[in-house]
């Protein structure tokens, strides 16, 4: 689903964010990527997004060849991939029901395989009752429910989370967790940068561990492994 092999990444001002990485990742696997502030986590996930392209090294991503991949091809590689941010990026002048058809491609489908569709992502999250409701009159839990159910909503074979909850309360983040699980269980890939030590140690997935660029642990079902 995921390889890279001796990636590296030294950004334009000599900054060097990975230094050969290797790491090969499953269908269906849940990864936690884990690290002190700096060590290179968001920038591990701006690769596989085609983002940011490696100095060096090689990088398959579903199958595509995102070092030798043509820009106009990059479109073809986000399709498969559902990304959620820590800030949410939900389009403020649009209802919850519009934020996640918005972000659905399948433009030729008729529209109301597409309200289907939309529903039932929204039903998954909790959200279906807040289909009028604008972005600011959402909780940040809500808020981040409503990106998630916009990151699925085409179906991606991978989901990619950077901190996705760094803004939330304890509480509100295991309903966030709670999703990503319920949407990993469906066999999506889920990679998810974060610093909440509390779920990591609890739901023990894989936990990659990046500091100073490199990685330095690899476990199967993982611990945080830092007092923060
Ligand atoms: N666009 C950029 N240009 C130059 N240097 C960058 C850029 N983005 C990140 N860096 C540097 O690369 C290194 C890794 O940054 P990255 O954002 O990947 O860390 P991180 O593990 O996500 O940190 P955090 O936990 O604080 O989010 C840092 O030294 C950072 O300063
Ligand atoms: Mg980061």
């Amino acid at each position: 689903m995921i390889y890279m092999s001796e990636v590296s990444k030294v950004y334009s001002n000599g900054s060097v964010a990975l230094a050969d990485i290797t790491v090969d990742i499953q269908k269906g696997e849940f990864v936690f990527i884990v690290g002190p502030s700096g060590a290179g986590k968001s920038t591990f996930i701006k690769l596989i997004l085609r983002e940011e392209l490696p100095t060096s090294g090689r990088l398959v991503v579903n199958g595509r060849n995102v070092v030798e991949m043509l820009s106009k091809d990059v479109p073809y590689l986000r399709r498969g991939l559902g990304i959620v941010f820590q800030d949410y990026r939900l389009l403020p002048n649009k209802t919850v029901y519009d934020n996640v058809a918005f972000a659905m491609q399948v433009v030729e489908a008729p529209h109301r395989e597409m309200q289907k569709r939309v529903h039932n992502v929204l039903d998954l999250v909790g959200l279906r009752h807040k289909v009028r409701t604008y972005p600011s009159e959402l909780s940040g839990g809500e808020q981040q429910r409503v990106a998630i159910a916009r990151a699925i909503v085409n179906n991606p074979v991978i989901v990619i989370a950077d901190e996705p909850t760094g803004n939330l309360d304890p509480d509100t983040s295991w309903e966030i967790m709670k999703v990503f699980d319920t949407v990993n269980k469906a066999g999506t890939t889920i990679i998810m940068a974060t610093h909440d030590k509390t779920v990591v140690d609890a739901l023990r997935k894989r936990v990659i561990a990046i500091e100073n660029g490199r990685i330095v642990r690899d476990q199967v079902k993982g611990v945080y492994g830092y007092e923060d």
